[in-house]
Order: C-alpha cells, then sequence, then structure tokens
C-alpha cells in the first residue's frame, strides 16, 4: 500500500504492507521539489512505479540505513534511472552491503519490511540543494549512528526521521541509545522550525513545543529511574513501578519495543556500560 497526502509543497506517502486488507508496520516517505526523502521497504517495491509516476524526482535522501527507509533505492536507482542518492557517510557501507546487518533483523521486520536489496549512495554534505529550497543537514545520532534530519530554515520544515515518532515513547528499541537521542534532541532545539514531519506519519505543528515536551518527558523519567537504580532496585522492578506492563508490541518484536530497553538505557547512561542493545555497526 502506497497513499499519498498533501501538505502544501510537501507530499507525504504512507507505505505498508497489507495483511488481511490492514496496513501493518507503515512508514513515511515525504517528496518535496524533486527530492525523496527515504523510499520505504522492500515490500512495497511493486507499487512503487505506479505511486510516483507523476513526481519527478531529481534526487534522494536517506535518513538512516534502516530496512524501511531505503528498501526501494534499487528501484529508483534501476528503473528512474536516479543515481544520485544521498546518505550519511556512517550509513553508506551499510546500505551498500545490508548484508552486514540484516541477519540480526528480527522476525517482524522481515515480515514487516523486508530484506532491503543492496544500493549505492553517496555522501551527504551540510547542506543539500533543490530549485527552490535549500536544506541543512543535522546529523542525530541516537536512533541509529547515522541518523541525519533535514531543515528547511526558511520554511520551517524538519524533516526528522525516526527521532521523533511521538510526544511520549515509554519504550526503546533495543539497539537505540537514550544519552545520544536527548543530545540529538537537545541539538535540534537549537535551530528554528515550526512543522515537524516523522517517518512514523505524524506531522507535528508548533514542533519545537512539543520536541521541549519530549525531552521533558524523557529526562524526567530518566532521573526517576537513576534514582531508583542507586537505591538497588533491579532495572525489572524499575520498569514495572514506573511504567507498567510492557506494550502489546513488546511479544511480536521479541522484545526490540521495551519497557525495560528504556530502563536499561538510562542505567547504561552513567554506568558506561557497553549497551545491551544488538547495534547493528
Ligand atoms: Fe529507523
Amino acid at each position: 500500500m502506497i497513499n499519498a497526502q498533501r501538505y502544501g509543497d510537501v507530499t507525504q506517502f504512507i507505505m505498508g504492507r497489507l495483511i488481511d486488507g490492514q496496513p501493518v508496520y507503515t512508514m513515511a516517505s515525504y517528496y518535496i521539489d524533486g527530492l525523496l526523502i527515504d523510499t520505504g521497504p522492500v515490500h512495497v517495491a511493486d507499487e512503487i512505479e505506479a505511486a510516483f509516476a507523476d513526481f519527478p524526482i531529481e534526487q534522494i535522501v536517506n535518513t538512516h540505513h534502516h530496512e524501511d527507509h531505503i528498501g526501494n533505492n534499487i528501484v529508483f536507482q534501476q528503473k528512474r534511472g536516479i543515481q544520485n542518492i544521498y546518505a550519511h557517510p556512517l550509513a553508506m557501507p551499510l546500505i551498500e552491503n545490508p548484508a552486514l546487518w540484516t541477519g540480526r533483523l528480527r522476525y517482524y521486520q522481515h515480515f514487516a519490511w523486508g530484506d532491503p536489496p543492496p544500493s549505492k549512495v553517496l555522501p551527504l554534505e551540510a547542506v543539500l540543494k533543490t530549485r527552490r529550497y535549500t536544506f541543512q543537514i543535522i546529523h542525530t545520532p541516537g536512533h541509529s549512528p547515522d541518523h541525519i534530519c533535514l531543515l528547511e530554515p526558511e520554511q520551517g520544515w524538519l524533516f526528522a526521521g525516526d527521532v521523533f515518532v511521538r510526544e511520549k515513547v515509554p519504550t526503546l528499541r533495543s539497539d537505540e541509545n537514550i544519552k545520544e537521542m536527548l543530545a540529538s534532541l537537545h541539538k535540534l532545539l537549537q535551530y528554528e522550525f515550526s512543522t515537524l514531519y516523522c517517518s512514523s506519519g505524524t506531522v507535528v505543528s508548533n514542533a519545537k513545543a512539543a520536541l521541549k515536551r519530549k525531552i521533558a518527558y524523557w529526562e524526567e523519567l530518566g532521573e526517576k529511574i537513576i534514582k531508583l537504580y542507586k537505591e538497588g532496585i533491579e532495572p525489572e522492578e524499575i520498569r514495572e513501578r514506573l511504567l507498567g506492563k510492557e506494550t502489546v508490541l513488546y511479544g511480536p518484536s521479541e522484545g526490540d519495543f521495551g519497557k525495560i530497553n528504556l530502563v536499561n538505557s538510562f542505567i547504561q547512561s552513567i554506568t558506561n556500560q557497553p549497551d545491551s542493545g544488538e547495534e547493528r555497526q
């Protein structure tokens, strides 16, 4: 399934697999003035040509290497002849050779998004221009080490990839690093923008206020987690007291989306232990 929706000069493409007629684990790509931000999961590859037939794509950016963001790079390269696909230098070997990390994907990731084919990418520079707009590239690690956001300051647009998702997120992926995520969110606060476009499909207006609330929620939670940890409380007990039971995604994701991951990442941020997550690089 690929559904397009306009937000002024920005077109959002919601992409996802249909199971029994229902979309599962959808993501959003964005098209602006010849630029496509992320190419979606390989499971929708057969729909790409028709969905983008009326959109003259001149260049593509991958916000990071995850399988739902790079899966159709090869389709655009081979069927539309687009060779200038850009990503952060840390992402390049992972996009050009996904076998380096796809062996660590969980079942739900294979099922929802699929294994991305290798594709050739070029290194992003600090600024990326389209015919009418100028985007600043901001490195925002934490969700993944290679994650970037695109800021168009004149328009007040921030294309935030997977760094925001929504305000109050009580879970963390097993490979995310909360300390780096918070540092990236604080970094974004230094810039001016009004509308935030997420790869989750959420479009947030009054975006800086929302970003401040997201930071406050995690920082207040982090203080409580660390206080209990220093009192000798075990991580699972901290999770139970502060966040309650795991969400319905915990089982199907084999623990990839877990409240316990958030608790452990805060604890690791003060103990300097290596992240327990299965880092993808
Ligand atoms: Fe991601």
